[in-house]
């Protein structure tokens, strides 16, 4: 037999060959182009092995089965030729595997995605473990790209039509349990000494055929004309939540109904050229980008290796509110008890009351069994006093948005826990400095900025203020990952980054509407720009009185150039607040926005035409160069280190589309030169130093861009 550098052939008699891919000083297998190549090897040897009886697939590490294809092979395709190529490369090793005569089995116990699930798709059976490391999926298109290494094709005709066109629509990932619900493994087994049973399960049911869960009901649907409802009801979803921005999901469509009963070979090559025109477009590099930022903030602690965090095992929650109810459901959701405190039981409630609801609607998407949920509700504990504080290694204070209550509450606090207790601050626009100033052990305090609300909202800024000691840092940044978030590092200072950045776009919306412009056309441009929402709707959902507070801060600590818009102010005035008592740009049913009000306009007497005649073009540059304006400051005066880190909290923090890579993958599309000269003429026009191009934008512009 051969040596090979990535796999293991071991003998398990019968005349079964154990593959077991164990790439050497990595934690994961990924299909690089040696492991690929080597698997090539791998077949040809298993083809000309006389007596083979049959082939199990195996991983030499814990959690990991194989993690999918090495990402910068894809980024580095840049040329369709060159695309076909390295996919025709991928799917040939993977088809040669389908092609033994003898039996082969996929003996998945850990994450098994993207090439990983392709190559178990080309085996004749797949086992699955019930461990929770076990993740399946197809995230290609995630990436901007479909499954090319003959996944889109293999899973259609394994599974039903909906599981195959769920999988690879959405990218998403089930675990071994669901993977057999959905008809995509053929047993489940349990973890414990998992490849050995699947091994004797495998030798058990050699020859006998594959399973597969096609009811009536699914078979109709793989004829006509219910197949092409299928399809035309899939676009529908795709047009609805893409609007049309990503192509992928559409070519997917494309050319899953139109492989449909060819042969394999014909269909691997349609598979390779559709795969191809994704991979070389930018929105599939940008997507590549932004996953592999994501993925290396997972490797830090964001201060530095030598610094230790520490554990995070039982935490607190300051204020049982809007934000205080959603941090207690993030903690108890991963399993870490917590006390939240308020002043009066009724507040602590609806805390409780919070969380349930997100807990709910994960019981009612069956993703929660009924004791799961009521485990996970157990592990939150209203308190009125510090009674269990002590124990604590953590505690958040989400309490009311003003400097004395959160000096007062800190400074209580800290006289209630234990010395090493680190405290986080929630505040979106207080100064973390200033609250260091009434502790005694204020290198213990950092912010700890979560997104509201919390259950959906992936980023949380971890504010370091002039005292935070590195370990405090480290030890919220690490359990901003344990809660499943993303955590970047912001210096402290007014908005920190994202609410700094995410002001000037709402503030221009704002003066948009003072200059002529209707609510209906300011949001719908920014619909169309990708935005999940319109930034006046994002004002009624922030709540107008607080988004008219954050700016007044903002335009104190920055002056002219962050001019609040005035008409937040009177419209407040006359009871409007936004969503949350049901009246401000929009009309609210039940907590729903079911019309734009009309009558809000009588509250601007002051309203003139002068930006009606702007184009849909320049009413976007207005809102969103405003913001590259601002970042480029934040960038030089090192709010964040990188241009990456800004595109990923904008994306992370207020849902920029990713498909444009972010802020500023964007402003470099757009040219910093361009952005540059049209603020100017929007400056001249009238906006004045609010829109004056700021000496950082300036610096970039000369320098080039700003990656
Ligand atoms: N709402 C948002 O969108 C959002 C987003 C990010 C951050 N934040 C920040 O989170 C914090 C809380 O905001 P919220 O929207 O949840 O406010 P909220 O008004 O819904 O809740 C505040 C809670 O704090 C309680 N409280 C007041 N004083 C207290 C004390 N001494 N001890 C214990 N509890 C006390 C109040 O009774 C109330 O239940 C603020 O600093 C806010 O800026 C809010």
């Amino acid at each position: 037999m051969t040596t090979y550098t990535n796999y293991k052939l071991i003998e398990r008699g019968d005349g079964w060959t154990e593959v077991c891919f164990d790439q050497p000083d990595s934690k994961a297998n990924v299909f690089t182009e040696a492991a690929l190549r080597e698997l090539g090897q791998v077949a040809q040897e298993l083809s000309e092995k006389r007596d083979l009886k049959g082939v199990i697939f195996t991983s030499g590490k814990s959690d990991i089965f194989i993690a999918g294809a090495d990402l910068s092979l894809i980024k580095g395709l840049d040329t369709i030729d060159k695309a076909i190529e390295g996919c025709t490369f991928g799917q040939q090793v993977i088809h040669r595997i389908s092609l033994l005569p003898c039996e082969t089995v996929a003996a998945i116990n850990g994450a098994c995605l993207g090439g990983g699930f392709e190559l178990s798709l080309a085996c004749k059976k797949r086992l699955v473990s019930d461990g929770k490391q076990v993740k399946i999926g197809l995230p290609e298109v995630q990436l901007g790209i479909l499954p090319g290494f003959g996944g889109s094709v293999r899973l259609p005709r394994l599974a039903p039509l909906p599981t195959a066109l769920d999988l690879i629509l959405t990218g998403k990932q089930v675990d071994g349990v669901r993977a057999y619900k959905m008809g995509i493994a053929d047993a489940l087994l349990p973890q414990q000494d998992f490849n050995e049973r699947a091994l004797t399960w495998a030798k058990a049911n050699q020859g006998k055929p594959g399973r597969r869960v096609h009811t009536f009901m699914t078979q109709m649907m793989e004829k006509f004309p219910l197949r092409g409802y299928v399809f035309s009801q899939a676009r529908k979803t795709v047009m609805k939540s893409t609007k049309g921005n990503y192509p992928a999901p559409l070519k997917i469509l494309e050319l899953l109904a139109e492989i449909h009963g060819m042969k394999i070979e014909e269909a691997l090559k349609r598979e390779a050229r559709a795969f191809s025109v994704l991979a070389v477009t930018q929105i599939s590099k940008r997507l590549i980008e932004l996953f592999q930022l994501s993925e290396s903030v997972k490797k830090t602690n964001g201060v530095g290796p030598e610094v230790k965090a520490k554990p995070v095992e039982r935490a607190a929650v300051l204020g049982a509110g809007v934000m205080g109810g959603g941090i207690a459901w993030a903690f108890a959701n991963k399993e870490i008890p917590t006390r939240m405190k308020d002043i009066t039981w009724e507040a602590v409630g609806l805390g409780l009351q919070q969380a349930g609801e997100n807990f709910g609607f994960a019981l009612k998407r069956k993703k929660l069994t009924k004791n799961q949920f009521m485990g996970k509700m157990g592990h939150i504990s209203g308190t009125l006093d510090y009674s269990g504080f002590r124990s604590c290694d953590v505690v958040v204070e989400a309490v009311v948005e003003n400097m004395d209550v959160k000096k007062k509450v800190l400074a209580e606090v800290e006289r209630n826990v234990a010395d090493d207790c680190v405290l986080a601050s929630n505040t979106s626009s207080l100064s973390i400095t200033e609250m260091q100033s009434v502790l005694k052990r204020p290198e213990k305090l950092a912010g700890f900025h979560f997104f509201n609300p919390v259950s959906r909202m992936p980023l949380i800024e971890v504010i370091a203020g002039a005292k935070s000691s590195p370990e405090t840092v480290a030890t919220l940044f690490e359990l901003a990952k344990k809660l499943g978030k993303t955590p970047i590092v912001v210096k402290d200072g007014p908005g920190f980054l994202v609410n700094r950045l995410l002001l000037p776009y709402m503030n221009e919306a704002l003066f948009l509407f003072l200059e002529g412009v209707s609510v209906d056309r300011i949001d719908r441009v920014m619909l169309e720009f990708g935005m999940p929402m319109g930034p006046l709707r994002l004002v009624d959902e922030v709540g107008i009185d607080t988004a008219s507070k954050v700016a007044k801060i903002l335009n104190n600590a920055f002056g002219a150039r962050a001019e609040a818009c005035p008409i937040s102010e009177s419209i407040v005035k006359s009871g409007r607040l936004g969503r949350k008592n049901g009246k401000g740009f929009y009309v609210y049913e039940d907590g729903k926005h079911v019309a734009i009000d009309d009558t809000v306009v009588q509250l601007v007497p002051n309203r003139t035409n002068r930006s009606v005649n702007l184009t849909d073009l320049e009413l976007v540059q207005r809102m969103t160069y405003a913001m590259v304006n601002e970042a480029a400051l934040a960038v030089q005066e090192g709010v964040v280190k990188t241009p990456g880190e800004v595109d990923l909290a904008m994306i992370m923090g207020t849902g920029f589309p990713p498909f444009r890579g972010g802020l500023l993958r964007y402003a470099d599309s757009e040219s910093p030169k361009k952005i540059v000269d049209t603020l100017e003429k929007f400056a001249a026009a009238g906006a004045g130093e609010r829109l004056r191009p700021s000496a950082a934008l300036k610096e970039v512009a000369r320098r080039g861009f700003f990656y």
